[in-house]
């Protein structure tokens, strides 16, 4: 017989029944709803797949309708059409425009109606300023695009153009733009962009160590009729190392261990839940976050990134040198490939000349990808079978 409810949701992109941690960054982007001044009015929020950029840009974007503000929430393709779709109700928008049709040369303009499917920045702002004014105003327009990193450069700018001819006229206006390591300095290099250059980026990534404990302790509560055993937690916040996705495996499958163990009088979930849920969380990780993340690298910086899972230290530092040297090469034939990786967020240096993996398990991943393709080291001290 079961009657859990498991608290724990690692559905991608869905959002998770119980939002946690990133208290800190929520309560910066909540001030810049009340504070006209705040710099936080057009901001990236970045990190690796499955850190939770969608789930917080899904908790800023309820925050502003709390605060009155209208929320016009879009996708990276589309992203300027969505946006003037869902400001003027669905439809598309009838503009205005002064066409000036060309003659032999002549130009004879003539103000007419057009219905259009591409819009420009101009438009958008436009149906912003019209929504911000009059009586039945918003207290502001809220814009969040996900997945910012396959934001086409028309939109993009488009979208800019926009914002800053609303801020530029006094309307409160925000943008939120949420994508992987890299979108801030890609979208920053478009023509039309440049503004976005100098704004803040939030770069996500785990949640600090006693918010990982406080976080599973609190869904834990939300099923009063479980108790929790010794070590449980400890055993939850450790597997995960704070990475929000991870959490959410490791806390499903470990109650789904526990439901399976059957009901002895009560439900507890123990340590043996947690360890026994391990391999199936880390499997499901390993699918939608560690594939995704390294197949788009090119085989050069995959094969450094290998190279320093090979070589770390028991401190889990990789010395460059000896990075370089396992891959015969001189230290600065490696510097594009490091850079590159560091720049994704995969690696990250480590005092002078040595450098860390910067995502759960990114080593035992390529390590046992290497060994699947039989360049993994020998081992002196390895059994032989
Ligand atoms: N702060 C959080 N509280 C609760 N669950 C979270 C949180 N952040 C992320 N998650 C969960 O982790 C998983 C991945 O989150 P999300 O989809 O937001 O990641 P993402 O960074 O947008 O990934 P991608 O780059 O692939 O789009 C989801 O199951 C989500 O519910
Ligand atoms: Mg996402």
């Amino acid at each position: 017989m079961r009657s859990i409810l498991n608290p724990f949701t690692p559905a991608f992109g869905g959002k998770p029944q119980h939002f946690f941690g990133r208290t800190e960054e929520l309560a910066l982007i909540e001030n810049a709803f009340e504070n006209e001044f705040s710099p936080y009015r057009a901001l990236f929020i970045t990190g690796n797949r499955g850190c939770g950029k969608t789930s917080i840009l899904e908790q800023v974007s309820e925050k502003a309708c709390a605060h009155g503000w209208l929320a016009v929430d879009v996708h990276a393709e589309e992203a300027l059409m969505s946006a003037v779709k869902k400001l003027t109700g669905g439809t598309d928008r009838t503009i205005s425009k002064n066409l000036q049709p060309q003659f032999a040369g002549l130009s004879v303009g003539s103000a007419a109606t057009v219905t259009s499917k591409h819009y420009t920045g101009m438009d958008l702002a436009d149906v912003m300023i019209e929504k911000l004014k009059g009586v039945n105003a918003c207290q502001g327009i809220f814009v969040s695009v996900d997945e910012v990193q396959k934001i086409s450069e028309p939109d993009a700018e488009g979208l800019c153009a926009a914002l800053q001819m609303a801020m530029r006229k006094g309307y409160p206006v925000m943008l939120v733009m949420a994508g992987l390591p890299g979108s801030k300095e890609k979208i920053g290099s478009y023509a039309g962009c440049t503004f976005m250059q100098r704004t803040f980026e939030i770069k996500l990534s785990s949640l600090l160590i006693p918010e990982t404990y406080e976080a599973f302790e609190r869904l834990l509560a939300t099923m009063p009729t479980v108790a929790v055993g010794e070590g449980a937690v400890d055993r939850l916040a450790r597997f995960s190392l704070g990475y929000p996705y991870l959490m959410q495996l490791i806390g499903y499958y470990a109650v789904e261990q526990m439901c399976q163990s059957g009901f002895v009088g009560a439900f507890c979930l123990n340590e043996g839940d947690v360890a026994a849920a391990e391999s199936e969380a880390y499997t499901a990780y390993r699918n939608n976050v560690l594939k995704a993340v390294t197949e788009p690298l090119r085989n050069g910086a995959r094969a450094y990134l290998t190279s320093v899972a090979k070589v770390l230290d028991n401190t889990g530092r990789a010395r460059t040198e000896k990075v370089a040297a396992a891959l015969n090469k001189e230290l600065s034939q490696c510097s594009t490939d490091r850079q590159r990786l560091i720049d994704r967020r995969l690696l990250v240096p480590d005092g002078w000349g040595y450098v860390r993996f910067n995502l759960p398990y990114l080593s035992r991943y390529l390590l046992e990808e290497a060994l699947e393709n039989g360049t993994a080291p020998a081992n002196p001290d390895a059994w032989l079978f």
